[in-house]
């Protein structure tokens, strides 16, 4: 079922790849359909620390203020053993990048394109592709930090505005959500619970994980808040210890992280009994076997929409006729062979399951 998380994968890039082409008005419809991961906190919370642990690499742009000013859908591909990693943005199709500090760059200077030098936001999401070894299939989508206070040269606005667009993402019902929340705060003060509690009162699609447990106080441990005692939600929370600035600064790699990580919760007497479902590794895992089980229970609504897509684009195709415009036509005929791939997998599936249809 691996295949899964990459089909709709494709179909995600190819619905955002069509844009303006594409006229047939299920695209949309269908991309919101596709069950995803979006990352919401405060400032600082550690999101990209997260991201970048989940991914096992530094590839993130980083620095105080809102750094992240556009979402960025970040797409990762499991590849065989001793392939080697890379990078790809939706916006520069035919390059590779092997150098993920030129992935950082590309990020920085994408986000500026958009939105100017201006410190502005913009909602336009920027799309990277990893493939490596090293991960699990996974699409996650980072999101600005919620803040409090406009910083020098920003409109006072931008508070709601980042608000306004976390929102517009989170509360769409196939949105889960990755809430972001540091262990040496309150809970109850933490913007990703705040926002969250919004969209899913009842925690049926939100994914706590608790950051810098290592930096607490002396003497007060988050058992109360792992173990849901503090503020409940469906799933069990992550705890997780990330880099620190000063790892960051000295650049301890991310393998030398993970290690030491594990090491904390295993040997750390208050969370040994809760070490097998802590850290980022963990992590990583969680979140691919819950997407894909989110998948699985969408798909007979992403099949009917995937079969109104092909009709639509079927139709749309035969209407502009023969000499179609060489680049949409070929971007449609791709998502068509994409949403045909995503229905025979499927029917793939419903044999597996169906009874009489059990291999045996
Ligand atoms: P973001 O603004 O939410 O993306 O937060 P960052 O991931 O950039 O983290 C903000 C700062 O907190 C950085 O200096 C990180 O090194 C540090 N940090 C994040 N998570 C942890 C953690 O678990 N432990 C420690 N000690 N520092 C952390
Ligand atoms: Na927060
Ligand atoms: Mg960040």
């Amino acid at each position: 079922m691996d295949n899964l998380i990459s089909l709709v994968n494709k179909i995600q890039r190819a619905c955002t790849a069509l844009g303006d082409h594409g006229e047939a008005s299920a695209l949309p419809t269908l991309w919101e359909s596709l069950p995803s991961i979006a990352v919401v906190g405060g400032q600082s919370s550690g999101k990209s620390s997260v991201l970048e642990s989940v991914v096992g690499k530094d590839f993130l742009p980083r620095g105080s203020g809102i750094v992240t000013r556009r979402p960025l859908v970040l797409q990762l591909h499991k590849i065989d053993e001793g392939s080697r990693e890379y990078a790809e943005f939706l916006h520069l199709p035919r390059k590779r990048f092997t150098d993920f500090a030129a992935v950082r760059r590309e990020i920085q200077d994408e986000t500026d394109r958009e939105t100017g030098r201006s410190k502005q936001i913009s909602s336009v999401p920027i799309h990277l592709s990893i493939y490596s070894p090293n991960v699990v299939n996974l699409t996650l989508i980072d999101l600005p930090g919620l803040t409090k206070v406009a910083v020098e040269g920003q409109p006072d606005s931008i508070v709601q505005d980042i608000e306004n667009m976390v929102r517009a993402f989170i509360e769409k019902p196939n949105c889960i959500i990755l809430a972001i929340s540091p262990a040496n705060q309150d809970l109850a003060t933490s913007d990703a619970i705040k926002i969250s509690r919004e969209v899913d009162p009842t925690g049926e699609r939100t994914l706590g994980v608790l950051t810098k447990i290592d930096l607490m106080d002396k003497g007060t441990d988050a058992v109360d808040m792992l173990e849901g005692k503090s503020y409940r939600l469906k799933f069990p929370w992550v705890g997780v210890v990330n880099r620190s600035q000063a790892d960051i600064n000295k650049n301890v790699d991310m393998i030398a992280a993970r290690r030491r990580e594990r090491e904390y919760f295993s040997s750390t007497p208050e969370y040994k009994h809760l070490a097998h479902r802590m850290g980022s590794e963990y992590l990583a895992k969680m979140l691919s076997k819950h997407l894909e089980g989110v998948i699985k229970s969408k798909i007979p609504g992403i099949q009917s929409l995937i079969n109104k897509t092909i009709a639509e684009l079927e139709s749309e195709l035969s209407r502009l006729g023969k000499p179609i415009a060489a680049d949409a036509g070929g971007k449609m005929y791709s998502i068509m062979e994409i949403c045909r791939l995503f229905d025979q997998i499927y029917k793939e599936h419903l044999d597996g399951i169906r009874p009489g249809g059990d291999k045996i």
